[in-house]
């Protein structure tokens, strides 16, 4: 298990009926059920090769009709309602549009794989209350969202854009995040020959960062 599937799992909680979305190798499903986490879990993917792999690794609850595979995009194949639905490894873009289509789940945990200020924004937007909103590092950048429904939160722009948890309790991964954003940034507009709004919008998004990574170094 990767820091990152260890960290999607560690988010999950006690389900009736869970759905693991865009499931591909199955592993949150299958910690799930060694943790007698779930009765019943729907595992869906949109490509039959990748259901395959989570069909195998999940063999005997599928076998006991505990756990039902479904070729389907987004939630599209589940026919009953899931008190507890994962979404990872999908862009944020795609998972707004698999939301989109459907009541938003009782309890949902996403871990999207870019533009999570647009996942927040549709989520917020529809009265979800967002318990779980932050930035970690496996390799990669990753940011994972879990919340409720209902609640209906609010929140700032920079929220939106950064993540609620990164910004009210940072921490040392969030910190490399905007270290290593900042360093690309400045070595892009060290680069000569180019000029214009995308240039002021770099600077801004720079100063941006640094007044955050002040801010947040204060509360480290
Ligand atoms: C990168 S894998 C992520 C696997 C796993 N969820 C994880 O986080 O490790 C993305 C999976 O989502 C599936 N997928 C992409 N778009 C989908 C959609 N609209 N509906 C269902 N599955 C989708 C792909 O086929 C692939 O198996």
């Amino acid at each position: 298990m990767t820091k990152r599937i260890r960290t999607i799992c560690a988010a999950l909680s006690a389900a009736r009926v869970f759905a693991d979305v865009g499931c591909d190798h199955g592993y949150m499903t299958r910690y799930m059920f060694d943790r007698n986490l779930c009765e019943r879990a729907y595992i869906s993917d949109v490509s039959a090769g990748s259901l395959r792999k989570a069909e195998a690794l999940l063999k005997g609850e599928v076998e006991e009709g505990r756990c039902i595979p479904v070729v389907a995009d987004g939630l599209d194949g589940i026919g009953e309602a899931c008190d507890l639905v994962l979404i990872a490894g999908l862009g944020g873009e795609e998972i707004v549009r698999i939301l989109a289509r459907h009541a938003l789940p009782p309890r949902f945990v996403l871990q999207p794989m870019r533009n999570s200020g647009k996942l927040r924004a549709h989520l917020l937007e529809r009265g979800a209350q967002l318990d779980l909103d932050y930035t970690f590092e496996d390799g990669k950048f990753y940011d994972l969202i879990a919340g409720t429904a209902e609640g209906g939160d609010c929140y700032s722009d920079f929220e939106i854009k950064y993540g609620r948890d990164n910004l009210r309790s940072p921490t040392a991964d969030f910190l490399h995040y905007l270290a290593k954003e900042k360093a690309k940034l400045r070595a892009r507009l060290a680069r000569k020959g180019f000029d214009g709004p995308s240039r002021d919008e770099m600077r801004a998004k720079l100063y941006e960062m640094e007044v955050i990574t002040d801010a947040a170094e204060g509360d480290l």
